[in-house]
């Protein structure tokens, strides 16, 4: 079978990625979409269960730290593309375990920068020139900081990150845009807010507080709950994702996200209020689980994301309201505990006995 472009997607078997390989396979059946995945215990090849079979479908079980793997992979597919979400997410792991995430998100990242520079280069000097090739680096707002009580993250705003994650996704976003500004080589970034929806692991605030609610066990609100993030569907990030990769400006930084900022103690309670309509538990059920604990170091105060220049300039804009996409993510995780339980045993129970002995 013959393809028009190849593009190879980075944590595909994670949360955000699954979506992104889901659209990018079922919208351009003639991309060959290559994912490229290390399956730590936040990957699961379960969550594309229905699409694995397309015939432009393709896994590849690789460490981006693996440079020896990763020529392989670049060798044999000849992408004219790399979308790279392949990261360790946490902050909270962050805290406990600063080296994995330099690892992964910045000598990882810089592993696949090598890569996508030596097979454009390649390209350029040979007849077979790669079509509109880019490297695509999907990473947060975290990286600009915490806001006070007012305003927001613009493509400007100047960086400030506090955790080991929005440290090392900062520093990520620098290497990439030394990529462009040294060799040339095309590449974009966006900076997204927080997302949700299926298939996000349960130890980020809405799927954990989903799955505790489940099972009728606390609800640990960090602080005094009034840390404020801008939440976005996960698959409207995936389609906001598809604009930027497609027409987004070489060089340049778009920031994603959906003017929808919640304190989260409201969340907690919007989450708690449709929780029990749905399991049909009389009203407050929910709400007596939350608890407040320790708070998060260094946790940062509030997230906003001014979304101006992709809706301008790409015609961007979310589909779903958030309480529409909490209802759907809810009954999604209510028709799927097995995936919940599969995923809540094993690494990540180790993990955390560990972490919390
Ligand atoms: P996730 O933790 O759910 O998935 C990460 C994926 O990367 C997993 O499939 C994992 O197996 C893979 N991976 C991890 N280390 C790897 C390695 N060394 N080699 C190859 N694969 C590896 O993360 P997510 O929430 O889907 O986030 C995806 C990307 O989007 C990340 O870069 C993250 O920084 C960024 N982002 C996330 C959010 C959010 O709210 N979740 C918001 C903005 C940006
Ligand atoms: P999280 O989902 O970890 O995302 P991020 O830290 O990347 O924003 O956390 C979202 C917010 O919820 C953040 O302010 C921390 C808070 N939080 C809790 O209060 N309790 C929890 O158990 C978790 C995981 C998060």
């Amino acid at each position: 079978m013959s393809f028009n472009r190849t593009i190879i997607i980075t944590g595909g078997a994670g949360f955000i990625g699954s979506h992104v390989v889901r659209l990018f396979v079922t919208k351009y059946p003639d991309y060959r979409i290559v994912n490229l995945d290390a399956l730590t215990y936040a990957g699961n090849l379960e969550n594309l269960r229905d699409i694995d079979q397309l015939p432009n479908y393709v896994f590849e079980k690789v460490n981006i730290l693996d440079t020896a793997e990763l020529k392989r992979v670049f060798d044999q597919y000849q992408p004219d593309g790399v979308i790279h979400l392949a990261a360790e997410s946490h902050v909270d792991r962050s805290i406990h375990s600063p080296l994995d995430f330099v690892y992964t998100n910045v000598i990882g990242t810089v592993n696949l920068l090598n890569e996508a520079k030596r097979i454009w280069l390649n390209s350029l000097n040979s007849l077979n020139s790669l079509n509109g090739f880019r490297f695509y680096h999907v990473s947060t707002d975290e990286v600009y900081g915490a806001l006070g009580d007012t305003g927001f993250f613009t493509e400007e705003t100047k960086y400030d990150p506090h955790s080991p994650y929005s440290a090392s996704k900062a520093s990520s976003d620098h290497f990439v845009r030394a990529y462009h500004d040294t060799y040339d080589l095309p590449v974009v970034i966006s900076n997204c807010s927080n997302n949700y929806g299926p298939y996000h692991f349960p130890e980020k605030l809405i799927p954990l507080f989903i799955n505790n609610i489940i099972q009728k066990k606390p609800l640990p609100v960090y602080g005094d709950g009034l840390y404020t993030r801008d939440w976005l569907f996960v698959k409207d990030h995936a389609t906001a994702i598809d604009k930027v990769f497609h027409a987004g400006k070489n060089g340049d930084t778009y920031n994603i996200g959906g003017f929808n900022e919640w304190r989260n103690i409201d969340l907690v309670k919007l989450l708690c209020k449709q929780m029990d309509e749905k399991l049909g538990n009389a009203p407050g059920t929910s709400d007596a689980l939350i608890t407040y604990v320790k708070d998060r170091p260094g946790h940062d105060r509030r997230y906003a994301i001014d979304a101006t220049k992709i809706n301008q300039e790409l015609g961007w804009k979310p589909s779903v309201t958030f309480e529409e996409g909490l209802a759907q993510t809810i009954d999604w995780y209510l028709e799927n505990t097995e995936w919940l339980s599969r995923v809540t045993s094993g690494a990540y129970q180790d993990y955390y006995k560990q972490m919390y002995s």
